[in-house]
């Protein structure tokens, strides 16, 4: 298949382009660079030995989106590009909503102008607020705290009602849950501006040194040990799971709902533990009053993905921190520099 792949220079975007290549895909990227820069896809392009176009472009920019799309017959759009920090959503609520819906809709607007109906994007279990029970499943009840998580559950709507418009679409909906990890290389990985706003990119730069303890956000939780709980996915195994998504439902017609976990949840205290053994360091921590909008415990059921999908998370938590530094560790001080 010839599949565009929009936020393919993220940190997703990548692995799951350098997975589409390794399976014979042929790929197209855009990417306006904005979290990302075009260094991860050299690299993308050194793990796969293979090359593809790349198009630096907007997606809320119509004529440039629509010249990508002039120039390539695509079978499916895999659509990552979006702006993603949630406490950043808060204080800047218009431009996320603008990047988020704005450049879903014109990207929708032109998939159909060109005739292409395959779509698979990605929310996130956020879309499932504060849940009542764990695990989670694909229908239960959705409500949103900030403006980055009102972004994933408008738009599964929006993709839902342009479904129900014209039948030949094909929506795919994937709903993280906690991606980690990076490629076995080292060669691509997370690599966020500034101070990280999540666990594991925190974790790994005390472990290298440019941050000094974790800020553990509260140990009075109802969970195993009293603190936050969550359901942690290697990266590339969330990525293999777009491959399977794309493969099995593009041209069906619908729209397919899947979580992507591995059911399994680990504590703030289990993650620190697991990061120390994978680099060998004891890894400084303290406790810190709770996140506002944190919730305990939050896992996955991903069975209706492992029945309908055929896909199932292989990689366990030991690998993921043991990805995870090797990844920091041969880029201390980040990618993009
Ligand atoms: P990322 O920031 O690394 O990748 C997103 C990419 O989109 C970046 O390369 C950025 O430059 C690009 N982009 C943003 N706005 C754009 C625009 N208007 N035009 C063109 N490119 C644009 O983030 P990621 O972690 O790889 O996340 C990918 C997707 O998955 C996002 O939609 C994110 O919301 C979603 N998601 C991420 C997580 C997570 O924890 N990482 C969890 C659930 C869902
Ligand atoms: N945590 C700390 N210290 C930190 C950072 C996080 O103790 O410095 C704790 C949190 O309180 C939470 C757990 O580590 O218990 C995980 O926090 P993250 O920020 O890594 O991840 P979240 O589960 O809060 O959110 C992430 C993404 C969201 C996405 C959600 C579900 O940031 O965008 O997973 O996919 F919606």
């Amino acid at each position: 298949m010839k599949i565009l792949v929009t936020g393919g220079a993220g940190y997703i975007g990548s692995h799951t382009c350098v997975e589409l290549l390794n399976a014979g895909h042929e790929i197209v990227v855009v990417d306006n660079l904005c979290n990302s820069c075009e260094k991860s896809l050299d690299m993308v392009r050194e793990i796969t030995g293979k090359d593809f176009s790349f198009y630096k472009c907007d997606i809320l920019d119509k004529e440039a989106l629509t010249k990508v799309f002039d120039e390539n017959e695509f079978d499916s759009v895999i659509h990552f590009a979006g702006l993603k920090a949630v406490g950043e959503s808060v204080s800047k609520p218009i431009e996320y909503y603008h990047n988020n819906m704005t450049g879903t809709f014109v990207l929708l607007d032109v998939m159909r102008e060109h005739n292409v109906f395959n779509i698979v994007f990605s929310s996130s279990a956020t879309v499932y607020g504060s849940p009542k029970t764990v695990p989670i499943t694909e229908d239960f009840p959705l409500s949103t705290t900030n403006p980055y998580g009102s972004t994933k559950l408008m738009l599964e709507r929006v993709l839902s009602d342009v479904y129900v418009a014209d039948n030949r679409f094909s929506v795919v909906l994937l709903r993280y849950f906690n991606p980690i990890g990076a490629h076995s290389s080292g060669k691509i990985g997370e690599d966020p501006k500034g101070i990280p706003n999540n666990l594991l990119p925190y974790v790994a730069q005390v472990a290298v040194g440019r941050l000094e303890k974790v800020n553990v956000f509260g140990d009075c939780y109802d969970t195993k040990d009293g603190t936050g709980v969550r359901d942690y996915i290697h990266v590339v195994d969330l990525a293999l799971g777009h491959l399977k998504a794309v493969e099995k439902k593009s041209g069906e017609g619908g729209v397919h709902i899947y979580n992507l976990g591995t059911g399994q949840g680990y504590s703030v205290l289990e993650i620190i533990k697991n990061f120390g053994e994978a680099c060998g360091k004891d890894i400084p921590y303290v406790i810190a009053p709770p996140r506002p909008g944190d919730v305990a415990i939050c896992y996955a059921d991903a069975s209706k993905a492992k029945a309908e999908l055929g896909w199932q998370a292989e990689r366990g938590i030991a690998q993921m921190c043991k990805d995870a530094w090797n990844w920091q560790s041969k880029n201390p001080n980040g990618f993009c520099e």
